[in-house]
């Protein structure tokens, strides 16, 4: 890659990119306002990979020849500014006008730090991954006077680095970040509304197939990055669906953000959160039960009338998340959602539900008990995750393809949400977003415009 970059700011993302560039064959300088910092990061970068990174005294010397100017310095908008303003000034002066400026920002606007660098159309966001070393994704932003032939380039450089980038607006969370917003949201509202976390966790892992569980993976990140990006969500979109769970913040505030501080959802001291979450699960016994599933999207009154004849005639199981089976499901008739070989059990003894082990036995599944809440667990994350992600398909802000590479790349998604709501049908996932904001009565259930439009048309 014959390219000068200068990377400034030696946190673990500046390091991983400066190295990332490194590896690739580009000429890389990189600079850090800590002395102590910049000799630890140049001596780490020698050590991991043995390639040749220079190290600059000052931004002025790094970004004089440079063709690519990469900032990673911590997350604030007035060093990020002074920063840039720093770079301004050494590009008048060396008359370096071809140098493109990349900020690696992850809550700041994009059009913002254009004015703040003095030139908009050269700025343009390259949002790496932890660790960039490993992650194969990077959102590159355009903002609203971003050169389109600035936007280019930094989709060049990145896929000449081996990377995959996904093209999005200059939007609060960018693509990965939003769409996961309500799965962050919902698992911690249903650890409020009763559920313990390894259940949550194990329910997503087991029937949607992600790597971490939401909960543990909170923990992880750290809940006050967690909150701290659900903050800027609600302040700059206004919009209630996004405002922070009363649980994060209590956490938070106590001082149990997650797995550095040793407790979060989890207790890092009594264990690891998977041995937690097996311990949940349930593999199904050999049984010979005849046990009729009656696979049902809501619960219209035909649904109670029909289970409740089948219910005359032998074992029935409803095979259902609408939150209205809470209410309506007659007695001796067990309430389970299917996932493939993965159920979900309800076993709700307030509402006086008994887990159906005898029918998920004769299904063969591995299952994990949950309470009676709309939507249960698997269908409340997977379709306010994909509503999420058909708004910004809506607001234009990335494309469905790019949507559902992100996910898959930036979050090890087995498969995108947008794949998933058309494997599911929009008009399925409508309703059940329809039963869960009739039954909590909250606008984080409210459908995307183009969601209800989308259902239609499937419909005629
Ligand atoms: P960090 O806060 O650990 O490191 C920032 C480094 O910048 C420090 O070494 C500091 O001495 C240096 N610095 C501060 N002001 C400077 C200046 N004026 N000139 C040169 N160096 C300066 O940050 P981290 O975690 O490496 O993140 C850096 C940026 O990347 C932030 O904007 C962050 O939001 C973003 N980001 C972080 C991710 C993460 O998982 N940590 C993921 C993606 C983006």
């Amino acid at each position: 890659m014959d390219l000068r970059v200068a990377v400034a700011g030696l946190g673990p993302m500046g390091r991983g990119i400066a190295r990332v560039f490194a590896v690739a064959g580009a000429a890389v300088t990189v600079v850090d306002v800590d002395a102590a910092t910049t000799a630890r990061g140049h001596a780490q970068l020698r050590e991991e990979e043995d390639v040749p990174v220079s190290v600059a005294a000052s931004v002025a010397a790094a970004v004089r020849d440079a063709d690519l100017f990469i900032e990673a310095i911590v997350e604030r908008f007035e060093a990020k500014r002074s920063l840039l303003a720093e770079v301004r000034a050494t590009v008048r002066a060396a008359g370096n006008d071809k140098l493109v400026v990349a900020t690696n920002t992850s809550s700041l606007s994009i059009g913002e730090l254009g004015v703040a660098y003095g030139d908009p159309s050269r700025v343009v966001g390259m949002h790496f991954f932890n660790p960039p070393a490993k992650m194969r994704l990077v959102e590159v932003i355009r903002g609203a006077r971003t050169d389109p032939e600035v936007v280019a380039l930094a989709r060049e450089w990145v896929a000449a680095l081996g990377k995959t980038a996904v093209l999005c607006a200059d939007s609060p969370n960018f693509i990965v970040n939003r769409v996961c917003r309500p799965l962050y949201y919902e698992s911690q509202l249903l650890v409020t509304q009763g559920m313990a976390p390894p259940v949550v966790d194990a329910a997503v892992r087991g029937a949607l197939g992600h790597r971490m569980g939401p909960l543990e993976l909170l923990d992880f990140t750290g809940l006050h990055t967690h909150l701290g990006s659900s903050e800027t969500a609600l302040r700059e979109f206004g919009d209630p669906r996004y405002r922070p769970i009363p649980l994060t913040r209590r956490l938070v505030r106590a001082g149990t953000t997650g797995r550095a501080a040793g407790q979060g959802y989890y207790d890092y001291a009594a264990g690891k959160p998977r041995d937690a979450q097996a311990s949940v699960l349930r593999t199904s016994q050999q049984s010979e039960v005849d046990v009729r599933v009656y696979r049902a999207v809501g619960c219209t009154p035909r649904d109670v009338a029909a289970v409740t004849g089948l219910a005359r005639q032998g074992r029935v199981v409803v095979d259902s998340s609408d939150g209205g089976w809470v209410e309506h499901l007659p007695a001796g008739v067990g309430w389970i959602r299917l996932h493939g070989g993965f159920a979900e059990v309800v076993a709700d003894e307030v509402a006086g539900i008994e887990p159906a082990h005898d029918a998920v036995d004769a299904l063969g599944a591995t299952s994990v008990p949950v309470l009676a809440l709309p939507g249960l667990v698997v269908d409340r994350l997977a379709h306010t995750m994909a509503n999420e992600a058909l708004t910004l398909v809506e607001e234009a802000t990335a494309t469905a393809e790019d949507v559902d590479l992100a996910l898959r790349l930036g979050m090890n998604h087995p498969i995108g949400p947008l794949e998933y709501l058309t494997r599911t049908g929009p008009a399925e996932v409508l309703a059940g977003l329809r039963g869960m904001a009739t039954h909590f009565g909250d606008p984080r259930y409210r459908p995307a415009p183009l969601l209800v439009r989308q259902a239609a048309g499937s419909r005629r």
